[in-house]
């Protein structure tokens, strides 16, 4: 088969968590742009919406937004049960919302933050490949792509990211842990890990307009510290969406894929 005709996503279904805003809006792009009819699920349900008509009209593909949070049970099988009658199946799924955290050294750190933190970033993921994988695994086809980070494979280097660590690294043993049981039943499981990008996450702290001193200085490091010299952008990880998504990987499942500019090889 042709490569071209591997990525074609036309006739089959995609649902983004976090798809309102930042990489989620991305993969969401990415998909319809593909061919793929799309759910965008956010906690924000009319940032969801809006979302949706834009990438519909962007692309003329079917696009709904859905108002769910990801660490309700309750929620996540509403979204994907919302998925499959009104755009008729789900065939790709990417557990991708995610907050950001107050960090803090461990001593200052406290542990409400830390249950915060974790009941999206990882409990979120664990609910959503849940319910993905209840149907899925009825058709005996599926790609689930969950949204680690570096920081789920290296420590944190300075920003007191106790919980979001500790969360992203539960989101690359979960992918390989899922992978193992889904594979005989031909869904497959594999996390995307990004390094720092361009988004709303933590209110506006990753964004070039920040005037704070002490985070302008986290920001010069991590360009410093960053190979190919400059930070990501949320087109940036449209590319391993639509591989991981797409019959292109078709022999790949259970690992975790950066894109980090250089980060990990440094
Ligand atoms: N931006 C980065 O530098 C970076 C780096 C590595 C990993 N990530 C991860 O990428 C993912 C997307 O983040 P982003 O950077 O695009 O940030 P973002 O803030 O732009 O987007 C996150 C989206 O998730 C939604 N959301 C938050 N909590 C939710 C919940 N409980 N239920 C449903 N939706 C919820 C938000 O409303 C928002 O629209 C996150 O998992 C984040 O940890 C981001």
């Amino acid at each position: 088969m042709k490569v071209t005709e591997m990525m074609d996503l036309h006739g089959q279904v995609a649902l983004v968590t976090g798809g309102a805003s930042g990489i989620g809006l991305a993969y969401a792009e990415a998909m319809a742009e593909a061919g793929a009819d799309v759910a965008i699920v956010d906690i924000h349900a009319a940032g969801a919406q809006e979302a949706a008509d834009r990438v519909a009209a962007a692309t003329g593909r079917r696009v709904i937004g859905i108002g769910a949070d990801v660490s309700s049970e309750e929620e996540t099988e509403r979204m994907v049960a919302a998925t499959v009658k009104q755009l008729g199946r789900l065939d790709i799924c990417f557990a991708n919302a995610g907050i950001a955290e107050h960090g803090a050294v461990i001593m200052d750190y406290d542990p409400k933050e830390w249950d915060r933190v974790i009941s999206v970033n990882l409990t979120g993921v664990f609910l959503t490949d849940k319910a993905a994988a209840k149907h899925m695994t009825q058709q005996h086809r599926g790609s689930i792509i969950n949204t680690a980070s570096i920081y789920g494979l290296v420590g944190d280097f300075g920003m007191g990211a106790i919980g979001y660590t500790a969360a992203k690294g539960g989101v690359v043993q979960i992918t390989r842990t899922l992978a193992v049981q889904l594979a005989p039943l031909q869904v497959r499981v594999n996390a995307i890990a990004p390094a720092f990008v361009h988004t709303n996450l933590g209110d506006g702290l990753l964004q070039e307009t920040v005037t704070d001193p002490v985070v302008l200085a986290a920001h010069a490091e991590i360009l410093r510290r960053t190979p190919l010299g400059r930070w990501g952008e949320p087109d940036d990880l449209k590319g391993i969406a639509l591989f991981l998504a797409s019959s292109a990987s078709a022999y790949c499942t259970g690992y975790t894929y950066a894109v980090d500019g250089g980060w990990l090889a440094l």
